[in-house]
């Protein structure tokens, strides 16, 4: 039975109640598909799941959409009661920050200042500080992040490998609709026809991954030819960067390439990414 802990001492003494590898899947709730499969992820390969559900203010800037952001625990869960889920620790801002803002943060570094960090400043110290805090108190010996979010899941990567963070942290490919769209839980803000145009992103993607044998230069023509021809994409930035280092790619690169894109379609800010394999030349 899924139990729902609202407290840090609940957590706790849900915790102590349970024993095995503890995976966890991270969230601001308004959960779709794409959570759907990280927690069954996680169920496959853990004793116990945790699922968090924290909207955490610290992650967002001024004027983001941190007041419109869909609040929905209700079916939230109802789907980790669905998917078996042990423990959805959904905590308050204050019982996660009790001292107001925290005055110590994680930095992010120069990782965390460019693509999503140069649109969105100070964002990723938001988000590796918030998850730094859920993995300590969680306690969880995995933990579950998707793909879509790209630069996140590098960022966190980096901080339990450079911070001797005990866990290991898996990556789940990107879900999607029938139709290309990548799920997320902002595509809420989407109307119909905001939609329609919004799968420029995965069209451009994926007809970039296609010029991949014609080399980078190509993939990014084409990417960019696909997201000029469709109106209503206002594009922030386009990348094929080395997945490590985030630097755009040379000519002669091998190997994994991230093929990223960030758009504004109507009032929405998107973002996607493929992994492209380039044969270097
Ligand atoms: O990806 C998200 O939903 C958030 O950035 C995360 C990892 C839950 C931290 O708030």
């Amino acid at each position: 039975m899924t139990q729902l802990v609202r407290s840090r001492a609940e957590l706790a003494a849900a915790r102590v109640r349970s024993s095995g590898v503890a995976g966890v899947v991270m969230t601001m709730g308004a959960l779709h598909d794409g959570h759907r499969e990280l927690i069954r992820v996680a169920r496959d390969r853990c004793e116990l799941t945790i699922v968090t559900v924290f909207l955490n203010p610290l992650q967002f800037g001024a004027g983001e959409d941190l007041s419109r952001y869909p609040k929905t625990l209700e079916s939230d869960l109802a789907l980790c009661t669905a998917e078996n889920v042990d423990i959805v620790f959904a905590p308050t801002v204050s019982e996660v920050y009790p001292e107001s803002e925290p005055q110590v943060r994680v930095s992010a570094g120069p990782l965390g200042d460019v693509l999503e960090g140069a649109s969105r400043p100070g964002h990723f110290d938001g988000v590796l500080t918030v998850v730094a805090k859920l993995l300590h108190l969680t306690g969880a010996g995995v933990a579950y992040f998707g793909q879509k979010d790209a630069q996140q899941l590098l960022l966190i990567r980096r901080m339990v490998k450079d911070l001797d963070f005990p866990c290991e942290v898996v990556a789940v490919p990107t879900v999607r609709d029938p139709d290309g769209l990548a799920l997320s839980s902002r595509n809420g803000y989407l109307s119909a026809e905001d939609r329609t145009v919004a799968l420029a992103l995965s069209r451009a993607l994926r007809a970039g991954a296609a010029a991949a044998p014609e080399g980078p230069a190509a993939v990014r023509r084409v990417t960019a030819d696909v997201l000029r021809d469709q109106s209503g994409v206002d594009v922030d930035y386009l990348v094929l960067a080395d997945p490590v280092n985030l630097h755009d790619v040379p000519e002669d690169f091998a190997g994994a390439a991230l093929l990223a894109v960030a758009a504004r379609v109507g009032t929405t800010r998107l973002i996607d990414n493929l992994v492209v394999t380039l044969g270097g030349r």
